[in-house]
């Protein structure tokens, strides 16, 4: 089965094309950071109207790299939540409106169990049951996966997510968007031990998140070295990492208490934030030592992509699942709502 995916659920246009026997065929992705960097974050209307410029150039694209004709595509997948309204509805309309003149099934995808399934692309794909934690720009959640729609929810942020937590961040110190990139690479120069932030919500039992003190007391620590008259570069470095070790560090605790509590032994990451190295490098030591195995996609299918998309799709297709003809978004969309296949 052939199956073209499409991905706006926020800043970015992912297409793709994905075969259920052969795998990836070709995928193809505009950022729109360009457009949004100037106002700090992304302007939702401009969003819209960039996918709508994007989406066929970029559908023409993969069909030209993957070698094939657009009458041999069996099904159209789109993400239909959770995320921008607006941005949601141009990848829906545009799904609808080719599986209609293509006389194909659409099937909306949820834009969190793409991300989950993404290491699926990979050649070192988990195998059911995992835990997974899902760290992007606005979700933050540890998940027990029995299956493909089989998802219970063991913890999540009470706040801000763990990719928000990093942009928020990064703007309070007058670093450019998307923030996590940005905080990443001042924290590969940062000096160890100089700044130690709080673990937040790792001193009580439970799985549950909270990012929003940790962006306070980095604003702080930043507000009393800049009174102090030190701006310097390296002291923006020596934050970012006392930052990002933080957050690491309790994403890692959170892990651990979670694959205990499960007695899994196999962690899949995924969403934006699982492209950070510090974090990989601190699970893989942490499964390392519980003799278990941590997964994640490459670093491009970490962040929003249409490959993800197209894959989750096609095995909701392949079960005999997809949509009506009415093109329906949904802005929120608690993934445990899924049916099972
Ligand atoms: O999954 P994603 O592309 O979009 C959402 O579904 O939200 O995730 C985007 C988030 C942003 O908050 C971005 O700052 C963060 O992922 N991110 C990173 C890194 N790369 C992207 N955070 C930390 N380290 C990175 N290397
Ligand atoms: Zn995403």
């Amino acid at each position: 089965m052939l199956v073209l995916g499409l991905e706006t659920s926020c800043d970015e246009t992912g297409v793709a094309l994905y075969d259920s026997e052969q795998g990836l065929l070709a995928d193809a992705l505009f950022s729109q950071i360009d457009l949004h960097r100037v106002y700090g974050g992304v302007v939702p209307e401009l969003a819209s109207r960039d996918h709508v410029k994007r989406m066929l150039p970029l559908i023409r694209q993969v069909l030209a790299e993957a070698g094939r004709e657009a009458a041999q595509i069996d099904a159209v997948a789109y993400t239909a939540g959770p995320g921008l309204v607006g941005a949601l509805l141009v990848g829906a309309s545009c799904a609808q409106a080719l599986a209609l003149a293509w006389g194909v099934p659409a099937v909306g995808v949820h834009h969190m169990e793409g991300h989950l399934l993404a290491p699926m692309l990979e050649e070192q794909a988990p195998a059911f049951p995992f835990v997974a934690l899902l760290v992007s720009g606005g979700h933050t959640q540890l998940v027990r996966v029995d299956g493909i729609g089989r998802y219970e929810l063991l913890g999540e942020s009470v706040d801000d997510a763990a990719g928000e937590a990093f942009d928020k961040t990064a703007k309070l110190m007058g670093l450019r968007y998307p923030g996590g990139p940005e905080i990443a690479r001042l924290a590969d120069q940062g000096t160890p031990g100089r700044f130690v932030f709080p673990r937040p919500m790792t001193d009580r039992p439970g799985l549950d998140f909270s990012f929003s003190g940790l962006k306070t007391f980095t604003l702080n620590t930043w507000q009393q070295c800049r009174g102090a008259g030190d701006e310097s570069e390296q002291t923006r470095c020596d934050i970012a990492l006392a930052f990002q070790q933080a957050v690491v560090e309790t994403l890692t605790i959170k892990c651990r208490r979670a694959l205990k509590q499960t007695g899994l032994k196999s962690l899949v990451i995924a969403g934006g934030v699982s492209a950070n190295h510090a974090l990989r490098q601190a699970l893989e030591k942490m499964l390392g030592e519980l003799n278990g195995q941590v997964f994640y996609a490459r670093p491009r299918f970490c962040t929003d992509n249409g490959a993800m998309i197209a894959y989750a799709g096609c095995q909701r297709l392949l079960a005999g699942q997809h949509d009506g003809p009415a093109i329906g978004v949904q802005a929120r969309w608690p993934m445990e709502l899924l049916p099972a296949i």
